[in-house]
């Protein structure tokens, strides 16, 4: 019964507050500032093995010729005119300061090595012309020339609409939201391990979804670390390089009991809490133990749109946590969050809450101590509602794999017996090394598609 939550290689239609905005970005050849006509089966079409729809998320940007490109001295611009007729302005000062020669540049690391103190941010410019192999060359007062290759130059076009298909290529930040009706993702453990369109549909299941199994991984220790190591390396923390997480004598953590967990997220006592979390269901419990997970990212939404009040007071309330204990090595760790973290833009980018970690620390002024209460407890109140919650039971050789920065997860409470005990392994890792991954899968995909 518990399995039906899966689906093997297919996702079923996902709601997703801007899957307008995901539709564009998986478009491909946009026109720089062009706004994209949406792509209504791109929610449906996921597949995570053997397939090309969600394995081209990247947005190739169309070639185009550069038909003529000119100074505008005023504007201090050099102005591009595309084939398409399209345009695009490069400010004299940014193409002085990305000149791509060896002097400029550190060809090994693509690196500038051209220094802030030799560039000259009110430089003009001499010339500029198209060459062959459709560049465009600038020359500049002092006589150093740059060459700018076309498509590099159109990748970084300044209109809006150029720069967020762009910034939605190198972070992958729109995402399916999803309730209790989401049939999680799956993949093979040992695909992933060698195939590399199918490590890609993975991760980039686990980046726009924010939760995928894998099946059939060994039932012993090690499987989370070979997975880390497919993607980098894994994340050592206070609880060790791998954690078991069993029903076990002066638990140093209540994860270590056979106790229920509520929603929560991992580690927010560290100021950087871990990215990614995989854990490997080793053995089950006969009675209990069943896992349940729910996407932070859209409970904020709901609590926003339900009760802005409380909304703010999350995003702009630190909470004190605190950790401490024996494990790798002793700890005593403290750390002040926001529940809800959002960026300069008011997206939503983490969440940090687990309650058995929130300190007694409260640094409130006391009248705020009730609202906070108030908005804490909403909060919850939403992210437990049935509708909301994605219930599973893990099987042996199931390896969860999901966004700990957005997913919000716990488990039932269960019975430990002599002849049936309970133990999974789990490993930490941090987003920029499973986004690095996925980058690199994507072009190695690309390049033998
Ligand atoms: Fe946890
Ligand atoms: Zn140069």
């Amino acid at each position: 019964m518990w399995m039906s939550t899966f689906a093997r290689f297919a996702l079923p239609a996902l709601r997703s507050r801007t899957s307008a905005v995901a539709c564009q970005a998986l478009r491909a050849g946009r026109r720089p500032g062009q706004v994209a006509d949406p792509l209504p089966s791109c929610l449906t079409s996921l597949q995570l093995r053997g397939q090309k729809t969600l394995v081209s998320t990247s947005v190739p940007v169309a070639s185009q010729s550069v038909r003529h490109a000119r100074a505008l001295e005023e504007a201090r611009m050099v102005e591009v005119e595309w084939d398409d007729g399209g345009t695009s302005l490069y400010p004299f000062t940014w193409l002085r300061d990305n000149c791509q020669c060896p002097l400029c540049t550190l060809q090994s690391a693509q690196a500038r090595q051209l220094l802030m103190c030799d560039l000259d941010i009110h430089t003009g410019i001499d010339s500029v012309e198209v060459i062959n192999d459709n560049k465009v060359s600038v020359v500049w007062p002092d006589q150093h020339t740059s060459v700018f290759d076309s498509e590099w130059l159109r990748r970084r076009c300044f209109s809006t609409g150029a720069r967020e298909s762009l910034q939605e290529e190198l972070f992958l930040n729109d995402r399916y939201y999803f309730d209790s009706k989401l049939s999680i993702p799956t993949g093979s453990f040992e695909e992933v391990l060698h195939d590399d369109e199918a490590a890609l549909a993975w991760l980039l299941a686990l980046r726009r979804v924010g939760i995928v199994c894998l099946k059939g991984a060994p039932r012993e220790r090690g499987q989370v670390a070979r997975l880390a190591e497919r993607i980098g390396y894994l994340r050592l923390t206070f609880y060790g390089h791998t954690w078991q997480v069993q029903d076990k004598n002066q638990a140093n953590n209540l994860a270590y009991t056979s106790k229920r967990l509520s929603l929560h997220t991992d580690y927010p006592a560290l100021h950087f809490s871990p990215g990614v979390q995989f854990v490997h269901c080793i053995s089950q419990a006969a009675e209990g133990g069943e896992s349940e997970v729910v996407d932070g990212f859209h409970m904020v939404e709901l609590l926003q749109r339900e009760d802005p009040e409380a909304y703010r007071t999350l995003t702009s309330t630190q909470v004190d946590f605190t950790d401490m204990g024996r494990d790798y090595c002793d700890f005593l760790l403290q750390s002040k969050k926001y529940l809800i973290d959002v960026d300069c833009k008011g997206r939503v980018q983490r969440i940090n809450f687990n309650n058995a970690t929130r300190d007694s620390v409260l640094d409130l002024p006391v009248h705020q101590v009730q609202p906070f209460y108030r908005a804490m407890k909403l909060f919850c109140d939403i992210m437990s509602r049935p509708e909301n919650v994605v219930d599973y039971k893990m099987e042996p050789g199931d390896i969860a794999t999901f966004d700990n920065w957005r997913l919000l997860h716990g488990r039932r409470s269960y019975v430990t017996r002599p002849d049936c005990s309970r133990h999974l392994e789990g490993a930490y890792l941090d987003w920029d090394e499973v986004m690095s991954r996925l980058r690199l899968l994507r072009n190695s995909v690309h390049k033998h598609t």
